[in-house]
């Protein structure tokens, strides 16, 4: 019960970290804990190995509830051998996975480890890669969430990226492939862990970590959080919660999208108000905050959320926000979580950086997923849907179901500017007031274009809609859309552009 002992115990505490049983404690309903394989103990002899026997070998596995319902957990101990993976320590997290995939129920995994056992060599690699085997079986069939809640290190990183969403506590935790020492041998950059591969660098920089969190507490209540939203596997639905029927109407709405086109409005007040009350959860918070993405509910069912942001970049499209978004969408769809996607959008971003990063492939990855994407897919333009960003925003050609849009929509190859100057070259530099000559033509190409009227004249656009309705639409619509079947044809996987 004490792992390493009171002392190391201590120690971990002294760092602002808990133990490994108290995270089980916070996470876990009271009473709910059947610990699998307490008594497991390392086979290793080198090293004077043999002498230093901990039973559970530096992970406590098991099972219990989150909120009554069902989840397999594994929690690092650092405090012995440093949550080091042993060869019998990944045979206790490969038991919990395989019954949790038997049993359709998530893993959540709690990861504080130094890494691969040094004193057992290829055994410890072995265990591994056996768990990332699972992780990979796993995938799309349970919910697997990973919190970083010390170190993780080398090899130990693959496991949290294959799962599907990952946290990270401010401070306390760190992952990367090599670590500070080895950077300054290979590339003399000087950098420290926290720079590395804190919380912060994988929340903001790499995209790699899901939640920031302050703390272990809050990374483990976000967990919570997270898993209610989720189905417990595949094959069935997210729970639902308690709704009353109320004035749906949301009059503040009319008034979001500002009178000047160019001008941002934060996305975010438009998902606050269209979702049931407090339930947006938003993922990705701090990384290519140009496209938003979270969970809320609709009528007290859980809804995945995909929209551009004006408030960012004018809420263009590029590489992180299309891998952002198709992540998201994918996680999804494997588990029947209906998509609604708001769209403003000028298009995707221009420059040889975009470009030579490979902006073709990654942005046809949010293109690919929202098309693949067989649950309910909703849509609604705000304002802008421009060019190719238009086709891939969930229209109505890639399977959407239900496409709104508000008056202020705008659909169009481009903005009226760049048309005008384009198609009226001639006349434009031949006029005797050229400028006068563009803002003619650009107000004729508004007024023919920058409207929702022609995209609903041939029904890609459903139904132009008050913005104050928006959430009776939706609630109705995701109502109407609940026994949504689609049958795919059979392959063995499509092959997206990665
Ligand atoms: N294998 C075996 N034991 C390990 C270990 C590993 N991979 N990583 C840490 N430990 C042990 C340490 O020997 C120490 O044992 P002790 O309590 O008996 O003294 C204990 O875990 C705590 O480690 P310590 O180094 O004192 O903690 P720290 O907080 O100062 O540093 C690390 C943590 C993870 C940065 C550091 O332990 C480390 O670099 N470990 C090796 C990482 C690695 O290269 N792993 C293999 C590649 S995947």
């Amino acid at each position: 019960m004490l792992g390493g002992g009171a002392k190391r115990i201590e120690a971990q505490h002294k760092k602002g970290k808990l133990s490994a049983r108290e995270r089980l404690q916070l996470l876990l309903d009271e009473g709910s804990f059947e610990e699998i394989g307490m008594l497991v103990t390392h086979r290793s002899r080198d090293f004077g190995m043999e002498k230093e026997i901990y039973p559970g070998d530096g992970v406590v596995t098991g099972y219990g509830t989150v909120n009554g319902r069902l989840v397999y957990v594994y929690s690092q101990d650092f405090t012995v051998f440093g949550g080091s993976l042993s060869e019998t320590h990944a045979e206790k997290i490969v038991k919990i996975m395989d019954l949790a995939m038997q049993n359709g129920a998530p893993v959540i995994g709690l990861n504080d480890s130094g890494g691969a056992r040094i004193q057992e060599g290829v055994v410890s690699l072995g265990g591994y890669a056996d768990i990332f085997y699972r992780n990979v079986q796993a995938s799309g069939v349970v919910p697997q969430i990973s919190a970083i809640l010390g170190p993780c290190a080398g090899g130990a990183v693959y496991s949290p990226a294959i799962t599907d969403f990952i946290l990270m506590a401010e401070n306390t935790s760190y992952m990367f492939v090599t670590g500070p020492n080895v950077v300054k041998t290979v590339t003399h950059e000087t950098v420290t862990s926290e720079e590395l591969g804190g919380a912060h660098t994988h929340a903001a920089r790499s995209g790699v970590t899901h939640f920031a969190c302050a703390n272990e507490v809050e990374a483990i209540n976000n967990i919570k959080r997270l898993l209610s939203y989720m189905p417990q596997n595949c094959e069935e639905d997210a729970p639902r919660y308690a709704y009353e029927p109320a004035d749906e109407r949301r009059s503040t709405l009319n008034s979001i999208i500002p009178a000047n086109p160019n001008q941002p409005y934060d996305i975010k007040d438009v998902i606050t108000e269209v979702a049931d009350t407090d339930s947006f959860m938003e993922v990705h918070k701090d990384w290519a905050e140009n496209i938003v993405v979270g969970f809320a509910r609709m009528g007290g069912r859980s809804i995945g959320i995909v929209a551009n942001q004006p408030a960012y970049l004018a809420g263009v499209l590029d590489i992180n926000s299309s891998r952002k978004g198709a992540r998201f969408v994918r996680f999804c769809d494997a588990f029947n979580i209906p998509l609604l996607v708001l769209v403003d959008v000028p298009g995707f971003l221009p420059g040889t950086d975009q470009e030579w990063n490979g902006i073709i492939i990654n942005g046809a990855k949010l293109l690919y997923a929202l098309s693949e994407a067989t649950v309910p897919k909703v849509t609604v333009i705000t304002r802008k849907a421009y060019g190719g960003a238009y086709d891939v925003m969930n229209s109505k050609h890639i399977g959407a179901d239900l496409n709104y849009a508000w008056p202020t929509a705008e659909i169009a190859v481009m903005g009226a500017k760049g048309a005008a100057e384009i198609i009226f070259k001639k006349e434009i530099s031949e006029a005797a007031d050229p400028e006068a000559k563009l803002r003619e033509k650009e107000a004729e190409y508004t007024d023919k274009f920058a409207n929702p009227y022609g995209a609903a004249a041939r029904g890609y656009i459903d139904e132009v809609i008050m913005p104050e309705d928006t959430r009776t639409k939706l609630i109705r619509g995701f109502r109407m859309l609940e026994n949504k079947v689609v049958k795919m044809p059979k392959r063995k996987h499509g092959n997206i552009p990665l």
